[in-house]
């Protein structure tokens, strides 16, 4: 298609400039015949023939070509050759200008040199023809006919006409390896992007966009194909998220079905049966709402959807509240929990999230303990920050485990953490709390030693203006 075109503008090109060429050759070759007739006018009008034979000869053989100048009537009186004297000249171009006084031309192929040309000193080639006008005053005297070769012209048209020829086939093909590289280099990873969009958009979550190269492209299609990773992991987060809470919350279920089940063909008089079923049941729906709620926390947080209610709280404060609230369960267990916090450490903080944390943490710390264990508490004012820890000697974490502990669903042991009524959100809602608040969590931990997680908070807040945004907000 683009080379049609080039052709197309080769030839019309070509074609151009041969006009223009030749248009400038008859104008020159006008100007010469014009001032060949000023130079002969006098011994014309004097009729002196002798003189305007040598005059038209000299000229004619200057410029090696044929010059005739006819009467009025077309009749050859002066000939640079001499064959055509007193001849007629039957020639257009000398009507012409005898009947409307004109200069005009002709250009004409002699061929083999046959007819009327069959006179011309270049028979056999490509000759022009000018005629001027001759008068004295108004009256037409006659005309100059000026005969010359076209050959030359023709061959320098021609010459030209190749080079520009073999010009423009250098700039097709430059062209045409500029479309080849400009196809690869833009519209190729613009059709794979596209391409790979397509099946993506068709939920092949497989297709990824080809990086080879350096270029902005490659650095385009490395970013698309990240994104794409980024989604297709998030995917995966989210289905095994709602497969785990699914199963998570199947349990429970089961157990009411079945207590609910056996209620309803049970002897309605076994009243300490009855309270136990309903005991039972109880304690899943408790479960369930727990799990609910976690789930809820952690889905609001990550949509961005429930914001920090930020306040100036004193922290030691929070602290021993929480901990008041979790030392019944501490003391079922016989499990010896100690505080030691720093008095007047204020810190800005949504206090019911900070509870959160340090409930979780000192849950854990109870839960992972044998009994007659012990748990520390303690926090300090280091710099800008305030550090909570919490100890217990318990039965500690495996070091494969420590990397995944914060992961959602995730428990070391199953059994064990679902015997104590854990499900695996706790560490995650900790972290996800702590890192809106833009501190740190860290853990240190050997089996069968004890636990050590330590959070720190920076006293000003969130640096994230974002979260604080939400401080008239909640609740
Ligand atoms: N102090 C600790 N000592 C030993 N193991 C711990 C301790 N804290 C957490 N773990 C391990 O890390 C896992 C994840 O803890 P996380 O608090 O997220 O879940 P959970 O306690 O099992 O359930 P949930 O907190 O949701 O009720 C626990 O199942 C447990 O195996
Ligand atoms: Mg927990």
């Amino acid at each position: 298609m683009i080379c049609a075109a080039f052709i197309i503008l080769d030839l019309t090109l070509i074609q151009l400039i041969g006009e223009y060429l030749f248009t400038q050759k008859v104008k020159d070759e006008g100007h010469y015949a014009a001032e060949i007739a000023l130079r002969i006018a006098d011994s014309w009008s004097e009729r002196d023939s002798g003189q305007l034979y040598g005059l038209v000869s000299d000229i004619a053989a200057e410029n090696d070509s044929r010059i005739l100048v006819t009467d009025p009537y077309g009749v050859v009186q002066v000939d640079s050759g001499t064959d055509q004297m007193g001849k007629r000249l039957y020639l257009k171009e000398v009507a012409d200008t005898l009947s409307n006084g004109k200069g005009t031309y002709g250009y004409y192929d002699t061929g083999s040199g046959s007819g009327w040309f069959a006179f011309s000193v270049y028979t056999g080639s490509a000759i022009g023809i000018h005629t001027v006008p001759l008068s004295e005053g108004a009256r037409l005297t006659g005309a100059l006919v000026l005969i010359s070769s076209a050959d030359e012209l023709y061959a320098s048209l021609a010459d030209m006409q190749g080079r520009v020829a073999i010009w423009m086939l250098i700039v097709a093909a430059v062209v045409l390896l500029l479309v080849v590289i400009i196809s690869n280099t833009v519209l190729n990873p613009i059709s794979d992007l596209n391409n790979t969009i397509i099946r993506l958009s068709r939920g092949d979550m497989r297709a990824r966009v080809n990086t080879r190269g350096k270029g902005e492209f490659a650095r385009l299609g490395q970013a698309f194909n990240s994104m794409i990773e980024q989604v297709d992991r998030l995917n995966t987060t989210r289905n095994e998220f709602v497969s785990n809470a699914s199963h998570e919350l199947k349990t429970p279920l089961t157990t009411i079905k079945i207590t609910t089940e056996t209620l309803m063909y049970m002897d309605p008089n076994d009243h300490e049966y009855l309270k136990e079923s309903l005991t039972a049941i109880d304690k899943e729906v408790d479960r369930m709402n727990y799990l609910v709620n976690d789930l809820l926390s952690l889905v609001r947080m990550d949509s961005g959807e429930q914001r920090l209610s930020l306040a100036e709280l004193d922290l030691g404060e929070l602290i021993k509240d929480t901990v008041a609230r979790i030392r019944p369960f501490s003391l079922d267990h016989n499990i010896n929990v100690s505080v030691d916090l720093a008095e007047d450490v204020k810190l800005t903080g949504d206090r019911y999230k900070l509870q959160q944390v340090v409930y979780n943490l000192v849950d854990n710390a109870i839960k992972y303990t044998l009994q007659g264990g012990h748990v520390d508490i303690e926090m300090r004012k280091i710099g800008r920050n305030a550090v909570i820890t919490v100890r217990d000697d318990g039965i500690g974490i495996p070091e494969k485990d420590l990397p995944h502990i914060y992961d959602r669903f995730y428990r070391v042991d199953k059994a064990r953490s679902r015997e104590k009524g854990g499900t695996g959100l706790g560490l995650a809602i900790v972290k996800q709390i702590v890192t809106a608040h833009s501190g740190t969590i860290s853990v240190r931990s050997k089996v069968d030693s004890g636990t050590e997680f330590k959070v720190e908070l920076p006293l000003q807040g969130p640096k994230d203006t974002a979260s604080k945004q939400g401080e008239e907000g909640r609740r």
